[in-house]
């Protein structure tokens, strides 16, 4: 579980040494950020506070997809307004228009491309790019809907390009996210603070006294002046820090809550994200167009071949669309898993471990409410973070979901229940009625990359060994949505996650649930915890990777 010490042999420590060594040199060049780790630096002695020399998951190989960050994060630059709003990117002054001539109707399989002028808000045409832009294409009366490729040229321009999937009306809405000079806040902040958030850990001595104290990813994240308690998780060598409580030790600590979001902006940061300039819909710069049906007798949608859902396919751009609130994926014949005989046949013998955030969480709920015999066993845990656990005897399902562990912005919940995805992968055998689902993101955008490419080095090297002594297993990972719009939390953030999240199991053998598209490509308001529409069509894609036919 969590070691107070760190226990090592000196050839260990050695090689342990190297491979930080290499790491943070390597890491100092590719990616500026202030707070890539470094080793403990020394503490004030204290019995209970351990000083470990190890390394957090550096046990692991690094995955070579993750090694370059600057190329894996780029964006372009964005050089900030100078202090003066109405330099910013305006959405009621950046207008869109067809790339090419207008025309009475479009051949269901085309493309639809149109030019963005980004301007500011007296008008002027931008000459740097960075803004974030979300296009869709929309079919209101079909319920259908597709995200379209935002290509920035960086000069103040953007090609947008939607294909047309469906035959019938379609209609372009494109929004402005956030201004370039709003994702330069972002990027600072986010490579320049060590956390935008902070926990609490509460401690319980034998006779009941209670003392409370700050805790962080890091340990001067968390406001420590004098000795600070360090654990370390034996499975993934991920490190938590707290504050070494007044009178008693490290190993008392019993519960985990989130704490405050910390103030990181200025009045001029604020001015930039304020709700009312965020996530703007741009005035409409192109008619709705006519989509025709192909020749007689085909269909009305443009689906190419597509092969049955299996993990390790390749990625499609975009990764599907929704046609009649359904979602089709792009890369694998995606199928709809619509009555509860159709779901509880699917899942017949079948162990699903889900663990990740309350947006997985959510698909637990989801076939937990909808099976009626899949019944929640209860634990008697009312936490937030599980774990909970449903079963279908008959069948033989057992449907499992646990919160990922630290860092976790939640209620008041005990330190023991908090597992990392390490340990519990470590623990599963694996094998054909085995299902892994991982959800991560969401509680990773408060602190800088290098926290959470730490994590995912750590949980790709536990997936690749579960792999290797069950390659049977199905592993799914579910991206991170859109959602949150703030300093703490933003689609901008959401989008480096999901690059991060792809390029760590980008040579594994596992499938992919693309939530963030699944989230952006209908005309519903965004939302952390998406509705139940969403859900179930990403439910039904996780079902069509378990049963493919
Ligand atoms: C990382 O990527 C950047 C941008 O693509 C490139 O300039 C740089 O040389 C790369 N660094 C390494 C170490 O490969
Ligand atoms: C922006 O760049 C694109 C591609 O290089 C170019 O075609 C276009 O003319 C440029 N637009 C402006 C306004 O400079
Ligand atoms: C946050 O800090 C800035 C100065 O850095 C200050 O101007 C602003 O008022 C503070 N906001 C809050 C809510 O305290």
């Amino acid at each position: 579980m969590v070691a107070f010490t760190g226990r090592c042999s000196g050839d260990k420590m050695l090689t342990v040494g190297l491979v930080i060594l290499v790491w943070i040199l390597y890491f100092k060049m590719s990616w500026p950020d202030s707070t890539i780790f470094r080793p403990p630096a020394p503490r004030p002695a204290s019995k209970s506070a351990s000083v470990s020399t190890e390394s957090p998951s550096l046990l692991y190989s690094f995955p070579q997809e993750l090694a370059n960050l600057t190329h894996l994060l780029f964006w372009p630059p964005t050089p900030g307004d100078g202090g003066n709003l109405l330099a910013s990117t305006s959405p009621q002054t950046s207008t869109y228009h067809l790339r090419g001539p207008a025309q009475a109707s479009y051949a269901l399989g085309g493309y639809l491309e149109a030019i963005l002028v980004a301007r500011d808000y007296r008008g002027k045409p931008k000459t740097h790019g960075g803004d974030l832009f979300r296009a869709q294409l929309l079919g209101p009366d079909l319920k259908a809907g597709v995200s379209g490729d935002v290509q920035d040229l960086e000069n103040g321009t953007y090609l947008l390009s939607f294909p047309l999937l469906w035959a019938g009306l379609a209609q372009v809405q494109v929004r402005l996210i956030h201004s370039s000079e709003a994702v330069g806040v972002l990027r600072r902040i986010w490579r320049e603070k060590r956390a935008t958030v902070d926990f609490r850990g509460y401690f319980r001595g034998p006779t009941g006294t209670e003392e409370t104290v700050i805790c962080n990813v890091d340990p001067q994240a968390t406001g420590a002046t004098g000795p600070i308690c360090q654990y370390r998780d034996v499975d993934s060598g991920e490190l938590w820090f707290c504050a070494q409580p007044p009178t008693l030790p490290c190993n008392s600590l019993i519960w985990h809550s989130s704490g405050h979001y910390l103030n990181v902006t200025t009045l001029h940061d604020e001015a930039l994200l304020a709700w009312k300039v965020t996530d703007k819909v741009l005035p409409q710069g192109i008619s709705p167009i006519q989509i025709r049906m192909g020749a007689p007798g085909n269909s009305n949608l443009a689906l190419p071949p597509r092969r049955p859902c299996s993990p390790g396919l390749p990625a499609a751009k975009p990764s599907g669309f929704y046609h009649r609130d359904v979602w089709h994926s792009l890369s694998c014949s995606s199928r709809s898993f619509s009555t509860v005989d159709n779901i509880l046949g699917c899942l017949a013998g079948r162990i699903v471990y889900m663990m990740g955030d309350s947006t997985l969480r959510q698909w637990w709920e989801y076939l937990q409410h909808t099976v009626p015999s899949l019944k929640p066993v209860d634990l008697h845990v009312p936490y937030q973070t599980g774990p909970l656990m449903a079963v279908e005897t008959n069948r033989g399902i057992v449907l499992n979901w646990r919160a990922h562990g630290w860092p976790l912005r939640s209620l008041r919940t005990p330190v023991a229940s908090l597992h990392s995805v390490v340990r519990e992968l470590g623990g599963l055998a694996g094998g054909p009625r085995t299902v892994v689902v991982l959800g991560l993101g969401a509680h990773f955008t408060t602190f800088p990359p290098s926290i959470f490419v730490r994590r995912l080095a750590g949980i790709r090297a536990a997936v690749a060994a579960l792999l290797a002594r069950e390659p049977r297993t199905l592993v799914v990972i579910k991206l991170a949505n859109t959602g949150y719009k703030s300093v703490y939390g933003s689609d901008w953030f959401t989008l480096q996650m999901n690059r991060l999240l792809r390029a760590a199991f980008s040579d594994l053998r596992v499938a992919f649930v693309d939530a963030w598209e699944m989230t952006s490509s209908l005309a519903l308001p965004d939302n952390i915890h998406p509705s139940q529409l969403i859900v179930r069509n990403e439910v039904d894609f996780l079902l069509s990777f378990i049963c493919p036919t």
